[in-house]
């Protein structure tokens, strides 16, 4: 078999019960074994303040060489009135410079956002994909990933309830597979 793709996972909320962790993590359970997913933090990363390239804080030193030599990134997004949580745009911030070394270029990416809310955090989706544009991401179009109602996905454990669920994250994670064979092994 050959090795599996890397791939960084971002979350984009630093709360310990967060909603998009949990689907993050589910999808992780979920996923074909060509992919080996990756959590890479991102709550330790220092503002973006252009000054600070001259001696590069260490945690965007970490973030950048964690994200660097993956093959994708899943995006896992809150919604913050109706766009992307400053923390998530921050590493991606962070991710992009100095210019020249920007470490999302050319990596295949998947966007999925996660509400309690009825919308499923669509407002974030497409910010985010507006920054996906200018950094070079290919973006899976679909299946697209809107998850509403999130508050009633898991039980204590932070299981899934319902069978259609897991066929849909199934159905994202295994879509995102090919979209990676297709982009990397071409
Ligand atoms: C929210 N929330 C929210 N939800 C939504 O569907 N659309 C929105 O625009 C907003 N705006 C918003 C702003 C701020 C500052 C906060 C703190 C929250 C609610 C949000 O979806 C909810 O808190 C989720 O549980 C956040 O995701 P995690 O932390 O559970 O992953």
């Amino acid at each position: 078999m050959p090795a599996p793709h890397r791939i960084a996972v971002l979350v984009g909320s630093l709360r310990k019960a967060s909603l998009n962790r949990k689907v993050a993590v589910s999808m992780q359970a979920l996923a074909p074994p060509s992919l080996q997913m990756e959590f890479v933090e991102i709550g330790d990363l220092p503002n973006y303040n252009e000054d600070l390239e001259a001696e590069a804080p260490a945690p965007w030193a970490r973030f950048r060489e964690a994200v660097r030599p993956v093959d994708g990134v899943l995006f896992f997004t809150p919604e913050y009135n109706r766009s992307v949580p400053g923390v998530l745009k921050n590493a991606i911030d962070v991710g992009s410079r100095p210019y020249g070394k920007s470490v999302w270029s050319k990596k295949p990416a998947a966007i999925i956002s996660v509400s309690p809310g009825a919308i499923g955090g669509m407002g974030a989706n497409f910010a985010l994909r507006q920054s996906m544009v200018f950094l070079d991401m290919p973006l899976m179009q679909q299946p697209e990933a809107y998850i509403g109602g999130a508050g009633k996905l898991f039980d204590d454990s932070g299981q899934l309830v319902s069978d259609d669920t897991r066929k849909f994250f199934t159905n994202v994670m295994t879509s995102y597979a090919a979209w990676v064979a297709r982009l990397v092994d071409a």
